[in-house]
């Protein structure tokens, strides 16, 4: 039996009871309750205090858990955050999200204390891509032209031509040379997307999103059946059968921007349960499905089947809290690094800059 609950926002997420009611394959979202309210207002003053005493700016990823969004002065997607890093005043830069969006902030501000409030945030699309195999795979071939995802490390950012993110892949490659080969590293799914979109061949490196390959065609198809008038909003990291269903594949902002300005009511969408805060804040009076990921690591008896990024989620309220009392931990990275990695994401920056159609 589906029951609406209506968060103060006015959005709805539909929440299911019980177990044995589910419809086939749909996700309950169980928003992770780790604080109490008492517990998170008074970790926010502390915060809002620390961001005036050290001129901080609190930068926060859509994945972010709810009161981390809450208190941040901007939350987005890794285009948003690091055109905020590029243009930002304040001295400290706490970067909530995972190690390369708080890098990415770091080589753009090399002057900047960046902080990430927990070092092991990582990503399994930046682990699948060392910088000693790309640089092997480039010798194999002088023209290749190589565009890297933002998902990656600094060190691989320091070997490419340029950086994309979701938000603006397609024309990231529309801009690419007409007379070189294309290497798009390290996300086989974003870049197979891409070919589609824009029809430029490219050489992909096999690396993949651990959370984002969990959706699955079938359990989509059931969710559908039972809600069919609901749209299926898909982050490009997914795998192709999976995109093959989408009423709409982009980036976490624009799934926003999606929900907002489309006419339905209800929308499954298929990314990092952590959206859905914002989702319900922005979207009053429309529902949200969290789309069903398979998770072996998750406990059999967990009834939620949301997906959830395991890096994401390592920050909490107390370790941003941390972080800013402690100036640690810092993201510091060798000058020649910082200086080579730079260039490749002003690149990216002034290509997306550009008034659409502008190629
Ligand atoms: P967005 O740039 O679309 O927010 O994606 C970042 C990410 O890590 C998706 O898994
Ligand atoms: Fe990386 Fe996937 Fe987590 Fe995004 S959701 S940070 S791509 S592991």
């Amino acid at each position: 039996m589906a029951e609406l609950t209506r968060p103060q926002a006015g959005a709805t997420l539909l929440l299911m009871t019980g177990t044995t009611a589910l419809p086939p394959a749909l996700g309950r979202f169980n928003p992770r309750v780790t604080l109490t309210p008492a517990q998170a207002s008074a970790l926010t003053r502390e915060i809002v205090v620390l961001k005036k005493q050290l001129n901080a700016v609190v930068l926060a990823h859509n994945y972010q858990v709810p009161e981390i969004q809450d208190v941040a002065d901007f939350v987005g997607d890794s285009l948003g955050l690091s055109q905020q890093a590029a243009q930002t005043r304040a001295d400290v830069i706490v970067f909530c999200g995972v190690h390369f969006m708080a890098e990415t902030a770091k080589i753009l501000n090399p002057g900047k204390i960046v902080v990430l409030p927990d070092k092991d945030a990582g990503c399994s699309l930046e682990e699948s891509c060392p910088a000693d195999k790309l640089a092997a795979l480039q010798q194999t071939n002088p023209n290749f032209w190589t565009i890297a995802y933002i998902n990656c490390s600094a060190q691989v950012k320091a070997l490419s031509d340029v950086i994309c993110t979701s938000g603006n892949a397609a024309k990231i490659v529309n801009a690419a040379p007409r007379d070189k080969d294309l290497l798009f590293v390290p996300d086989e799914n974003l870049g197979a997307w891409v070919m589609e979109e824009t029809g430029r061949k490219m050489t992909l490196w096999r690396g993949n999103c651990y959370a984002h390959v969990e959706f699955q065609r079938e359990s989509l198809l059931r969710l559908r059946a039972s809600y069919p008038a609901a749209k299926l909003v898909v982050h490009p990291e997914s795998v192709r059968e999976v995109r093959d269903l989408a009423d709409a594949i982009c980036s976490t902002e624009r799934m926003i921007s999606y929900c907002k300005t489309n006419p339905a009511r209800q929308f499954v969408i298929v990314t990092e349960s952590g959206i859905i805060h914002r989702l319900q804040k922005e979207c009053p009076g429309k529902e949200f499905l969290c789309a069903p990921a398979v998770d072996v690591m998750r406990a059999p008896t967990d009834p939620c089947h949301c997906s959830e990024c395991k890096y994401m989620k390592m920050n909490t309220l107390e370790k941003v809290r941390d972080c800013m009392q402690r100036l640690a931990p810092r993201i510091e990275l060798p000058k020649p690094i910082l200086a080579r990695a730079r260039l490749p994401i002003e690149r990216m920056l002034e290509i997306s800059a550009r008034p659409e159609h502008a190629d």
